[in-house]
This record gives structure tokens, sequence and C-alpha cells, in this order.
């Protein structure tokens, strides 16, 4: 049956129903008001009449009684009056009545045990009748029984004048809700739906029209979703193979998620496994709702497109609090939860195991051991012992995970696991083991700081390959292993001879899915303009320039050098108060660790008391937004903002200022980029800086929002023309390559140089 159909259908008896329900509840109120009514005016007439009947009674003149109850018996709705003796025999009757059949008295004996009359509905012929009975009394013995008869028939006509109108009712509602109901679908889920179809239809056609009103009934929002998840990936799939097609014609050699697919296919005769301890998606609890997000991680950044284009598996600590309800038995799903492409193994850990190994070893002392940001590193041997475990833990995963996978690639994420090289590749030599630092290596004599420096380099050595961000971190790697370990290093080929094994160390820059054009098929892109002026207006502000900020709230970051930076050019330049606003956004991290945890109140401090400073009417300097900001979100501000500034004090890669250069596909806005960032030695064009130095971020700020546009075009395009050229496709491509390339079976390996 038709959807309108049953809808109708369901409403009519519905509302059917109810209204019968309430007609007989108010038919059956309105007789008994009715009857009680008639009751009380017949009581109240047969009272009046035994003061005049009882005397003629008495006095036993028939003739008398016969024009008492001729007199009264004729008054309106009264159908007679009829005077019994006490045995039941009529005594006098009016001539009303004679037209009928008498209805017997009521037995004496009823009357004596009933303070007053007794009240009856009958029926008289065929007609409906009320009849009142009182006794007449001789002194105290009963002389004779009075009975008033009234017609009772307009009750009922009453009731059903009333049914008559719920029917009536009934039938108007009922035509009221066809036509609403017939109008709402049409308009709210046909019409939007059939132009929806037709678009699609047109899309597929390869005619592009803008997109129509998606139907926005809340049962239809999946719906509305996946047609806006089918355009995009159509687009992106045609746009993939115009590209394909445009590099084929001009024979440029780009990496595109296809190309890295068809690589490791051909590369690897095997499956791709990857380990780190951020998971790409967390599944948390929203009230009653688990909702899926990508953490904030420039590695999940990094990682996600590979995963995808490979249908790999990746194995991750589920951190999540409803995590373990996404899961299989086997703690696996597919991902991404909208368009799965691969496999996502979650490792549980315990809140002791993610103290001491996540919170504690990984991030109190190796991540500040490896950066240099002033904040000294904690290592406690209990937070070691839980790294050991921990590495343990996801070792047997990936081994589970790899059991009878032939060829099996194995990429390590990252400083949580520099112990897992080892461990894998003592149970399955056979696979081929990378590791990525996805932060800066320090020098020997910082690394050294570490009371198990040894054991760590020895872990990370029993990979094949180990990759850093630049060539600066290979070297103080291999200068580190060359003054903790007995080992051969081999400067010519960049590699390290231990025991009979060879481990290469390369430098592989990190980098963003770079698109050409992200636009929906038929939406016209929002100016830089429009969407700074909506993004500002969301926020209660007004500015003319907009600068941005978006990081982990982190040490390294240096996001209150930044905000010095900020203060120091609205102090140098007055003329930009009321017109320049900086839009930070900072996903709270790592929080559970005091430093964060004060570092998150010293950034709210610092910027409240620029803000306090500067500010006037609704315009502020510094708008702070301290809560994790999904991509969708951030990108409007990467392509509404004049600048973008990164001022990591130190930061292995830094993937922000990528992702900014992407986003502009208008070829407008700056970049101010730390000197300290990996990222600073292909980003040339952005507006380098030493974020210590307060004067120059100023500088940097000034010149950023007073280029001129066509420099500032030029620059913003040679950025995107590196950005795209070493996209994470390239990186995971020469990482893999690479990586397949070296001979396991081999004492000496052999490895190309690869661009
Ligand atoms: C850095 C690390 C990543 C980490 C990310 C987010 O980029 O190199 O391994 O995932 O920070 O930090 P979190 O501790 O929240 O994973």
């Amino acid at each position: 049956m038709r959807l309108s159909l049953r809808l109708i259908l369901f409403l009519v008896v519905g509302i059917t129903l109810v209204t019968f329900v309430v007609s007989r509840n108010e038919v059956r109120a309105e007789k008994r008001g009715l009857r009680a009514d008639l009751e009380r005016r017949a009581e109240i007439l047969a009272e009046s009449l035994q003061e005049i009947v009882e005397p003629a009674l008495e006095r036993g003149s028939r003739e008398q009684l016969r024009r008492i109850v001729e007199r009264f018996g004729n008054r309106e709705r009264l159908a007679g009056v009829v005077i019994y003796d006490p045995n039941g025999r009529v005594l006098a009757e009016s001539s009303s009545m004679s037209s009928q059949p008498l209805p017997p008295a009521v037995p004496v004996e009823r009357l004596q045990s009933e303070s007053q009359g007794v009240s009856e509905f009958l029926r008289l012929g065929d007609e409906p009748m009320h009849a009142y009975y009182l006794a007449l009394h001789d002194e105290a013995a009963i002389s004779g029984v009075l009975a008033i008869f009234h017609d009772a028939s307009y009750i009922e006509a009453q009731s059903e004048r009333i049914w008559r109108e719920t029917v009536w009712h009934v039938i108007a509602q009922v035509l009221l809700i066809v036509l609403v109901t017939i109008l709402i679908i049409r308009w709210s889920i046909v019409l939007p739906i059939s132009r929806t179809a037709q678009w699609m239809k047109d899309l597929r056609g390869g005619r592009i029209r803008p997109r129509p009103p998606l139907p926005k009934e809340d049962f239809l929002a999946p719906f509305s979703q996946e047609v806006v998840n089918f355009a995009r990936s159509l687009s992106e799939a045609r746009a993939a193979a115009a590209e394909e097609a445009r590099l084929r014609e001009t024979g440029e050699s780009l990496w595109t998620p296809e190309r890295l697919r068809v690589s490791v296919q051909s590369k690897l005769l095997g499956s791709l496994f990857v380990v780190s301890n951020r998971e790409p998606y967390m599944h948390v609890r929203r009230g009653k709702n688990v909702e899926a997000f990508v953490p904030a991680s420039g590695l999940v950044t990094a990682l996600e497109p590979i995963l995808r284009a490979c249908d790999g598996t990746w194995i991750a600590h589920g951190s999540g609090d409803a995590d373990r309800e996404a899961v299989d038995a086997h703690d696996r799903l597919r991902v991404p939860p909208d368009k799965p492409e691969y496999t996502l193994r979650r490792v549980w850990l315990t809140p002791e195991e993610e103290q001491g190994y996540y919170y504690g070893f990984s991030n109190e002392g190796l991540w500040p051991l490896c950066h240099i940001a002033h904040t000294r590193p904690i290592f406690r041997s209990l937070d070691w012992q839980s790294y050991q475990d921990a590495n343990r833990k996801f070792a047997e995963a990936a081994l589970e995970e790899m059991k009878g996978a032939e060829h099996a690639l194995l990429l390590i994420q990252d400083y949580h696991f520099a112990l897992l090289p080892r461990m894998v590749k003592e149970a399955r030599p056979d696979v081929r083991v990378a590791i990525f630092w996805h932060i800066p290596w320090p020098n020997p004599e910082a690394f050294g700081i570490c009371p198990w420096q040894k054991e760590l380099l020895d872990g990370l050595l029993g990979a094949d390959l180990v990759g850093f961000h630049t060539q600066a971190h290979c070297n103080n790697f291999l200068e580190t292993v060359d003054a903790a370990l007995e080992s051969r290093i081999e400067w010519e080929r960049f590699a390290v001879k231990r025991r009979d094994r060879t481990t290469f160390v390369r430098p592989f820059p990190i980098s963003v899915d770079f698109r050409e054009s992200s636009a929906e098929p038929g939406v016209k892109a929002p100016s830089p303009y429009e969407l700074r002026t909506s993004l500002l207006k969301n926020l209660g502000l007004t500015s003319s320039f907009l600068g941005v900020g978006v990081d982990r709230v982190d040490y390294t970051k240096g996001i209150i050098e930044r905000l010095r930076g900020i203060e120091r050019f609205l102090e140098r330049w007055p003329a930009y108060r009321g017109k320049f606003t900086f839009v930070q956004i900072g996903a709270p991290s790592r929080t559970t660790i005091p430093r964060y945890h004060d570092l998150l109140g010293e950034v709210e401090a610092e910027s409240a008391r620029i803000n306090s400073r500067f500010f006037q009417g609704n315009w502020k300097p510094i708008a702070l937004l301290t809560r994790h900001h999904s991509h969708e979100e951030i990108l409007p501000y990467y392509r509404a903002a004049d600048f973008c500034m990164v001022t990591s004090l130190h930061d292995g890669m830094n993937l922000v200022a990528k992702e900014f250069v992407a986003a502009r596909e208008d070829e407008g806005g700056a970049l101010i980029l730390s000197q300290f960032t990996g990222a600073t030695r292909e980003l040339r064009d952005a507006l380098v800086i030493n974020p210590y130095d307060t004067d120059q971020v100023a500088d940097a700020i000034r010149t950023a929002l007073e280029m001129d546009a066509d420099e500032r075009q030029i620059r913003m395009r040679r950025m995107r023309h590196v950005v795209k050229e070493h996209n994470v496709y390239r990186w995971a491509g020469n990482l893999i390559a690479e990586l397949s390339e070296i001979r396991i079976d081999e004492t000496e390996p052999v490895l190309a140089w690869r661009s």
C-alpha cells in the first residue's frame, strides 16, 4: 500500500476512534444531566401535588381527585398524572393517559422502604417515559400512590443529535486530514525527492546543476547524507580520472590514491598492516547515542587515505568509551563508518596500562625528550614497565592479524612503539617491518637523558626501515645509535649494521591528501569574504581581517608565543584594533597530564588578558575555541582566513601548515610558519618566523595582512604545487616501495634511492 494511503488510513482510524470515544462520553454525560433534571422536576411537582391530593383522598372525593389530575396533567412534557389506591387500583387519571395502557403502581412496600418517592425510566407502548411515584398518607398510614409521568423522548432525541453532529465532524476532519497529508507529503517528501533524483540522474549523465534543497525531515536525514556523499564520491572519482588522464597526457607523475593502490598491489604481494596508538575512529557515547568521530591527530590525517587506498588492517588502541560496542567478536570493525574501506582492529588497555605506557612513558617521557620545548622529561620505572607490556600487547595483536599472511608489510607508527619492531621481527622474520617516527629525533646528548635509551634503540633497530620527516632527524638518530650501541653506521647508505642485521634510515616528509577541488558538484563555493562574515557572525564578532591557528593544546605548539605576537602586533599597529581577529582552534589534548592541564589554563588566561586589554564593543582580538573540531568544521576557517599561523617551538613536520595550503583552492591566504617545523623545509614561500622572537611574529602578521595580492597568490600557488606533488600518497608510496625492495633474506640488502 502506498505510504500516503497508509498514513491517511492510520490517521483516519485513529481520529475516528478518538472522536467516537469522546462523543460517547459526551452523550452519556448529557443523558445523565437531562435525566437528573427530569427527575428533579418530577419530584418537585409530585411534592406540590401531594399537599392537594392527600386532603381530597382523605375525604374520598373521586371527582375532586379527577379534577386535580386533569388540571395538572396537561403541563409541558408531562404525559399525565395518575392516583392509585394502596392496592394499585386506579382512582383517578388525567385524560392524556387514557390513550395508553397504564403501568401498575409501585408496590406500597417499596415506597415504605424509600425515604422519598421512586423514580423510574420505562416505556409506555413505544414511548420512553419517566415515572415518579410518591406515597400519599392519611395520618401515618399509606392512603394511596401519586404517579407523575413525563415524556422522556426528548432525551433520546438529544443523544441522536449529538451522534449526528459527531458523524459530520468525523467526515469534515477526515477530509481535512486527507488534504493536509497529501499536501505535506507532496511538498516535504515527494517533490524534494523527485527533484533530487532528477539532479542525481543529471549528475550521472555529466550535467552538473546546483543541488536542489534536500528533504529536511529527520527520518530522511540518512538519505540526504548519502546523496551528498554519493555526489562527492562521484565527483571525486571523476576528478581523479580526469587528473589521471591529464597527467598521462602531460607526462607528469603525481601520486593519487589510485596510483598508490596500483603501486602497493604491484610491489606488495601481501597485505598492509599498520599499528598506531591513536585510532582513526573513536566511538563515544553522547547521551543515548553512540557517535564515531575522528580524533585530532596529524598521524590519523596522514594514514587514513593510505589505508583507504589499500584496504589494509589498522591496529590501534580502542580508547573511546563506546568502542567495545562497535567491534565484532575479534575486536574488529570496518571503517570509515559511512563508507567501509579497511579494517580497524582495536586493542584494549587497562586504565593502569594506559596511564603508564601512554600518559607516562610516551607523553611525559619520550615526547618532551624528543621536542626541544623546555619541558623536562619524566621517566619512571613503573611507566617503563607499562610501556614494555603495552608494546608486547600490540605486538601480539599484530602477529594475530598477520597470521597466515604471506609477504606482509607492517608499518609501525611513532614513539609509542619503539620496542615493537624487534618483538614482531623475532616472531616473524619474514614480515617487512618499518617504523615511522612522527616527531623529531634530538641529538645524542639530549636522547641520552633517557635511562632506557639502549633498549629503545635496540627495539627500533628490529625494523628493516626507520623513517623520519627530515634528513636532520635521520642524522641525529644515526649519531645516537653510534654513541649508545655497539654497531656499525654506514653513512654512505644511511644504514645501521648490528648483529648481522641491517636497518635503513630514511627521511620521508609526511603530507596531506591534496584534492584539486573539494566542492560539491553544482554547489557554488562561498568566497573567503562570505565565509569570514558568517564565521565571525556565529562567534558574535565583527572584524575585517581574520587569522587562524589550529593545534592540539600542546606546549610544543608555541600557542602562548603566538598570542604574545598578536599582542605586540596590536601594540605596534593600533590601526588594526577593532579590525583584526585571530581565531585559535585548540583541541584539548592529554589533559590528565599536569603540564597539559596547566597549559590549557595558561592559554585561556593569556587570551583573556590580551582581550581585556584591547576589546571594544563586539570586537576582540582573540577568539579561543577550546574544543575538538572536525576537519569539516576547520575547513571554512582555513578558507576564510587572511593567514594561518603555525608557531611550533619544535615539530616533526606540522600538517596544519600543509592542510591550510591544500584548503586554499582560491590561491589566497598567507602562511606564517615556525622555522622549527619540518614543514618549513618544503614550504619555502611561507613567512618563516622564530616564534621566540615576538617582534618578528608581529612583523609577519603585518606582512601577511598587507601583502600584495599578486605576491600572495604566487606564494600560495607555489606552496600548493609543492603539497600537491609531495602529497601523502607519495609519502606512503615511497615508504612502501623502499620497504618492499629490502631483501630481508640476505644479510647485505641493497636499497635504491628514491625521489
Ligand atoms: C602527534 C603524534 C601522534 C599523535 C598526535 C596526537 O602528532 O606524533 O602520534 O597521534 O600527536 O596526539 P595523541 O596523544 O592525542 O594521539
